[in-house]
């Protein structure tokens, strides 16, 4: 076999643009693995590079998260080998494909009992969890917190890490029934915001005063309403943009919020180093294998069904992690 399926995007655009290919299966250069890939992790910046949002040359393989074996290695390569377990959640840009290349200090070992599905389902969004949690704004016992779209991916797994750092934990939803899946996950409030004001909600459940983080992925709908949610000096962080991209706005209402704090972080710069990168894994996989957080698979779509499973992920239609399987 020397070719491999894999899903490209053919231009920026709908998720009309993907496509079914098949390509070379790529070989391993100086410092690199390949990996036979057992499931890839669908995530909403697929979504943002598939549309344009964040430009990638085109047309581009998609897929930044996923897991399998490693089946052949690069010269030079020293930590892994061939039939390693591992997994990646940062990158490179490729993985919706039957195999995969990536320098090997991007890649890390799998803990045995972590299956490559689970694997897959949790290294983007739980690495992602952890810097916003651990690093970001590091959550303290007691701190009220308020996460947008609690029942997502990254949703989940956050909220049953925050509840672990002991924090009271917020969460909005879009619907009842996945209001039902973020109680689930241990939230101690839950906002409907499509229907609800979230601000409002939020001062009368902390007494007035507000929470000391917003952890916003959801951007432009709900910006003004994480502001406003915020005690004083609380910290706006401002990770994603599932409604659209936050428009510009003055450093004043920082200061008329409540001389608050704002940034809009990205993992890639939270996992630069392999040192960064080795220490927010291990931290996943010790609240994952000791059962602090549960990976919710909510669904899996074949590898060739890319299309559908972009289109359910952007329609809201998802709980938990989506995989694609190959
Ligand atoms: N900065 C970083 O490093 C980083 C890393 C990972 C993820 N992220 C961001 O984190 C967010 C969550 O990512 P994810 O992959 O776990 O996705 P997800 O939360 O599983 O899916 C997005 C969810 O956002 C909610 N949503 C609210 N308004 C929406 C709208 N107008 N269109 C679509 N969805 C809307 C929906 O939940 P409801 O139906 O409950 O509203 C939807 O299910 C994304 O913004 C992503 O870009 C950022």
């Amino acid at each position: 076999m020397t070719t491999m399926r894999a899903v490209q995007a053919r231009a920026a655009g709908g998720p009309e643009v993907l496509e079914l290919v098949e390509r070379p299966i790529p070989e391993p250069g100086p410092g690199e693995v390949r990996i036979r890939l057992e499931a890839i992790g669908l995530n909403y910046i697929d979504t943002y590079q598939r549309a344009g949002l964040y430009p990638v040359k085109m047309p581009a393989v998609l897929g930044l998260e996923g897991a399998g074996v490693v089946d052949a290695v690069g010269p030079g390569v020293r930590l892994h080998k061939v039939g390693d377990r591992v997994a990646f959640g940062n990158g490179p840009l490729g993985a919706y494909a039957e195999f995969h290349v990536a320098p090997e200090d991007r890649v890390v070992a799998l803990p045995d009992g972590l299956d490559a599905r689970k694997a897959a389902a949790m290294m983007l969004k739980g690495m992602t969890a952890e810097f916003l949690l651990c690093r970001c704004y590091p959550v303290r016992p007691g701190d009220p917190v308020l996460i947008h779209a609690a029942s997502g991916g990254v949703g989940q797994i956050m909220t049953q890490w925050a509840k672990a750092l002991g924090a009271e934990v917020i969460g909005t939803v879009g619907s009842e029934a996945k209001a039902e899946v973020a109680r689930r996950n241990g939230c101690d409030h839950l906002i409907l915001y499509r229907e609800e004001d979230v601000a409002e909600r939020v001062k009368a459940i902390t007494g007035g005063e507000g929470v000391a983080v917003v952890y916003d992925g959801i951007g432009a709908a709900t910006f003004d309403g994480s502001l406003k949610s915020l005690r004083r000096r609380g910290m706006l962080v401002s990770f994603g943009n599932a409604s659209g991209p936050v428009p510009p706005i003055q450093p004043l209402r920082l200061s008329q919020g409540g001389s608050l704090y704002l940034t809009r972080p990205t993992l890639f710069d939270y996992v630069a180093t392999r040192a960064e990168l080795e220490e927010s894994a291990s931290a996943l996989f010790e609240v994952v294998t000791s059962g602090k957080v549960r990976i919710d698979i909510g669904q899996t779509f074949r590898l060739e069904e890319a299309r559908r499973a972009h289109e359910a992920l952007e329609a809201r239609e998802t709980t938990g992690s989506t995989l694609l399987l190959p």
